[in-house]
């Protein structure tokens, strides 16, 4: 499989970092091609827990990563992350692409700005920067990694973008003293990220797109204008890699067991009350990157379905299905009264009054630490026949293959099917 990549089909925090990881063995290069620092991929390998936020989860295990045009760079977050991985990873090599739009303090303070101005109606953004830093893109005036190369005009480039946001009293010399100091500490290899895929594409290898965010994240399609300010769906690696869509072999859809989000807006599948606390604790649900503690609902198939179909998703990768264990009986959502199949409401309003239709299936023992290993040792029959059902429920209903099934939070815990 050259050519494999990764995306969210929820709202992110799927375990996308632990399934890029999966895939890499074997891999010659794990790519980030959107999001930027508010994203946190968990991976527990080799024994070690990681909580990679720029560096492409994959990489630590196939041991080249790049970062691709789409990604919004912060460099302090880079170099520490930079320095964890090369402790158990020396031989870590990380190419960044020129092209890739870097943070700044302007943009961290402009969020803070938008975010209070909402009020009520707050984003519930991770307060990385990452929408001003798209506004900047788009508005002509970001800065981008090639222009860290250029000191002698980096300070009349920070000017411009704090005259664009309005801003008094930053001091943009040392502003870009900062930057550039940062960036000539980094130890990266700046290149042009597509030209390298496209040299290990031709060449033979196998190269895996490790996505950030979910589907219903994403600023075009998502529950707009409650997302991220990227391109989360799998036209998101085309965009922010620089290759052709044809050139992605597979596209590997990852989706909880369940749903989980974090920040505001419209949720339908959402619980709450014992079952939900008991989803959260068991599965330690809160984020990585803002240790918010994320909401919980239901598996929502009408959902799925809209992102599968927005992605062409060849397969599915369903994790945490040892989380929901120890269920009596659960939920899944097939649709949404008087929607068709794939369709998904527009707006917010629209999505806050849907009415989900829901199938009642039978929960499955525990799967704990000593069922895990038979699992692990025979495979797919060892799941609980409970868990099966679930998993052929869900493939029907959604008509896309579910190949792996995650048993636990560990790189290794999958069995295919
Ligand atoms: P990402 O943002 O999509 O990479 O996902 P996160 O890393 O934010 O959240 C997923 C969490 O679930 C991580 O802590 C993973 O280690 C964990 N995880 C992934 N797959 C499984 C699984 O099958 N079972 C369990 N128990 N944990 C899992
Ligand atoms: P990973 O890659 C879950 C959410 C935030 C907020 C909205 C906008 O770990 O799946 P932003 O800071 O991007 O402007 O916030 O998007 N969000 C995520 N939720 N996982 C993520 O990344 C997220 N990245 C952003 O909580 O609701
Ligand atoms: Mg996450």
């Amino acid at each position: 499989m050259p050519s494999i990549a990764v995306v969210g089909l929820q709202w992110g925090d799927e375990g996308k970092g632990k399934v890029a990881a999966y895939l890499a063995r074997g891999a010659n290069l794990a790519v980030r091609y959107n999001g930027g620092p508010n994203a946190g991929h968990t991976i527990m390998y080799s024994g070690k827990t990681f909580r990679m936020h720029l560096v492409p989860a994959g990489g630590l295990v196939c041991g080249t990563a790049a970062i691709g045009a789409g990604v919004y760079v912060d460099l302090k977050t880079l170099s520490e992350e930079l320095k964890e991985s090369r402790e158990v990873r020396p031989d870590l090599r990380l190419y960044l692409s020129p092209r890739a739009q870097v943070i700044t303090e302007i943009a961290r303070r402009a969020e803070e700005f938008l975010e209070s101005m909402r009020g009520e109606r707050a984003i519930g953004t991770t307060r990385r920067g990452i929408g001003p830093t798209a506004v900047e893109r788009f508005g002509r005036v970001g800065l981008r990694v090639a222009d860290l190369l250029e000191p002698d005009s980096l300070q009349e480039k920070l000017r411009d973008i704090v005259t664009f946001w309005n801003l008094k009293g930053v001091d943009t010399r040392a502003l870009a003293d900062g930057l550039s100091e940062l960036f000539s500490s980094i130890e990266v290899e700046v290149t042009e990220v597509n030209r390298l895929i496209r040299e290990r594409l031709t060449s033979g290898g196998t190269v895996i797109f490790e996505g950030a965010q979910g589907t219903m994240l994403d600023v075009f399609y998502g529950t707009y204008p409650y997302v991220t300010s990227s391109i989360t769906t799998s036209a998101g690696v085309s965009i922010g890699c620089g290759i052709p869509s044809r050139w992605i072999d597979v596209i590997v859809g990852v989706a909880k067991s369940y749903t989980t989000r974090v920040g505001a807006g419209p949720f339908p599948t959402e619980i709450h009350g014992d079952i939900a606390d008991r989803i959260r604790s068991a599965g330690v649900e809160y984020g990585a990157t803002t240790g918010r503690p994320r909401r919980i609902g239901w598996l929502d198939i009408a959902q799925l379905k809209f992102a599968a179909d927005l992605n062409g998703t060849d397969e599915i990768f369903l994790t945490r299905v040892d989380t929901l264990s120890g269920l009596d009986r659960l939920k899944v959502c097939v649709g949404y009264e008087g929607y068709e199949d794939g369709e998904f409401p527009v707006t917010v309003s629209e999505l806050s009054r849907v009415r989900p239709v829901y199938a009642e299936l039978e929960g499955w023992p525990p799967i704990d630490e000593t069922k895990r290993g038979e699992i692990l040792r025979e495979g797919y029959g060892a799941l609980p026949s409970q868990a099966r059902r679930y998993l052929d429920f869900v493939e029907e209903n959604l008509g896309t293959h579910v190949k792996y099934v995650g048993v636990g939070p560990r790189t290794e815990d999958v069995v295919e099917r």
